[in-house]
């Protein structure tokens, strides 16, 4: 479905949850939740019926979106980094690692995107996958592709879905002929040329905006990074990079630029480290390292499915929190197995428990359900510079929310058609943390009925249009 704009102010009623702190997630059972027709939370209730609620703000003409049974909201999830041409490879890599999965898989699936027919199916589809997974905001690779980039920002625009979109930079001869920047000059005037794009169609930057690409260190040469560095500069701009992800790729950045005393110094050393830089994975960095990157103010993506399909490692994210870097969650596709965040959300969970079983932090290496889920909101908020528009439900915000409903148990218990509302069987005796329990650890996008971005619909699942034909917003 295109995004369509909602035709009038709206009070969406019934629970909500979301983070208020890093380890605390507030449940409000008798919500009430008031937007405007740009999106804006106006207020937030948490006593009053809807009646009560109508009247004190005179909002008497304002569509109701009640909730009821296993039904809440939760603010959508950000996906701080994902590649969407590697779609079609998503749960394809073999035995590969980082280096020989770049060259199997991912250098020839994203060559192909000089096709843009090709280049539009699948950005279509994934776009339209990630929102139905909850995934209002992204931070994609594209490819090196100007027109196919720039078809991304257009699909994501049309589409409704908050993203920072990247034109892939890359010169250096690790990546084969076929498939990198010709010169230094082409990848900043490629760049470029994507960015003013991007900023074309968006100029506010409410829904797309533009991020500087270069894809990691051993890709790019040391006169590339620094030009594409200086242009992140000149553009205010975002930028995205990988870093610290495998150890044979760590010994090649050090043979790469032996002048460098890190992987962290060779970015810092060429410009690229910024308060608006996103670096994926930071899975083996040192102290030193970490010490540079908090002093910059760059923020870190955690992908702990693509850590694990790849053989990366373990990311140890508790100590990087307890140091104060800035962290969200990314599906890294095709590196990572699945477009949910939610999927990452768990696999956080248990990267740490891994960490906490052989590590002598022990269970202070653990996340706990409630921190996963900051990092799949609040965290990711911060990292793509949003902390004042999303991420939770505060007046002043914008509605980015996921509508999860998790039905329930018929009596019987074998009805086929209520399988059909996901995984998790309801049974009617669990308390509200639980039910947010079973949903972080069985739930899926079948429970992702509906999904807003600035209060714009940009996903529903058929089963949202039964409720709406019946006249509710919910069972
Ligand atoms: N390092 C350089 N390129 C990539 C990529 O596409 N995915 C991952 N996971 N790591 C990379
Ligand atoms: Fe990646």
């Amino acid at each position: 479905m295109a995004a369509s704009a909602p035709i009038s102010r709206t009070i969406y009623t019934g629970t909500f949850v979301h983070s208020i702190s890093l380890t605390e997630l507030e449940i409000c059972e008798n919500g009430a939740i008031g937007v405007d027709r740009n999106g804006i939370i106006i207020f937030v209730e948490r006593e009053l019926d809807l009646e009560a609620v109508q009247e004190k703000h005179s909002w008497q003409d304002a569509t109701p979106v009640y909730l009821r049974g296993n039904a809440f909201f939760f603010p959508g999830f950000i996906d701080t980094h994902t590649h969407a041409p590697q779609h079609p490879n998503t749960g394809l890599f073999g035995k590969t690692t980082l280096l020989d999965w770049l060259q199997t898989y991912t250098f020839p699936m994203e060559s192909s995107f000089s096709d843009l027919k090709r280049a539009e199916t699948i950005y279509r589809n994934f776009v339209s996958r990630t929102l139905s997974h909850g995934t209002t905001t992204a931070a994609y690779y594209a490819t090196i592709h100007v027109p196919a980039t720039n078809l991304l920002a257009d699909i994501c625009l049309a589409r409704g879905q908050r993203a920072l979109v990247g034109r892939v930079c890359m010169n250096s001869d690790i990546s084969p002929e076929y498939y990198r920047d010709m010169s230094v000059s082409q990848s900043v005037a490629d760049s470029k040329a994507s960015t003013d794009y991007i900023r074309s169609i968006d100029p506010k930057g409410s829904i797309v905006r533009p991020v500087i690409t270069p894809r990691f260190a051993p890709s790019c040469t040391a006169e590339c990074l620094s030009e594409i560095g200086k242009l992140a500069k000149e553009e205010d701009a975002f930028i995205q990079t990988h870093i610290s992800e495998n150890k044979g790729e760590i010994a090649l950045v050090k043979e790469l630029f032996p002048d460098s005393k890190s992987y962290t110094d060779v970015y810092d050393t060429h410009g690229i480290l910024t308060p608006k830089t996103i670096l994926a994975h930071a899975i083996h960095l040192s102290n030193e390292e970490r010490k540079t990157i908090l002093a910059r103010g760059s923020s870190l993506s955690h992908c702990p499915c693509s850590n694990t399909a790849i053989t990366s490692g373990c990311a140890p994210i508790r100590e990087l929190l307890d140091e104060g870097h800035t962290i969200g969650l990314g599906t890294d596709v095709s590196g990572g197995f699945h477009p949910s965040i939610l999927e990452n959300v768990r696999h956080a969970i248990w990267t740490s428990r891994h960490l906490a079983l052989q590590s002598d932090l022990g269970d202070k290496a653990k996340l706990s359900t409630e921190e996963a889920l900051y990092l799949a909101t609040r965290g990711g908020a911060a990292v793509v510079g949003l902390s004042d528009k999303v991420g939770g439900f505060e007046v002043g915000k914008e509605f980015d929310a996921q509508l999860i409903d998790l039905g329930s148990v018929e009596a019987g218990g074998s009805n086929d058609t209520q399988f059909d509302a996901g995984p998790v069987d309801m049974f009617g005796w669990e308390s509200w943390p639980e039910k947010v329990e079973k949903w972080v650890y069985a739930g899926d996008d079948r429970n992702t009925t509906a999904v807003w971005v600035r209060g714009r619909l940009v996903h529903r699942t058929s089963r949202f249009q039964e409720y709406q034909a019946n006249g509710t917003a919910t069972p």
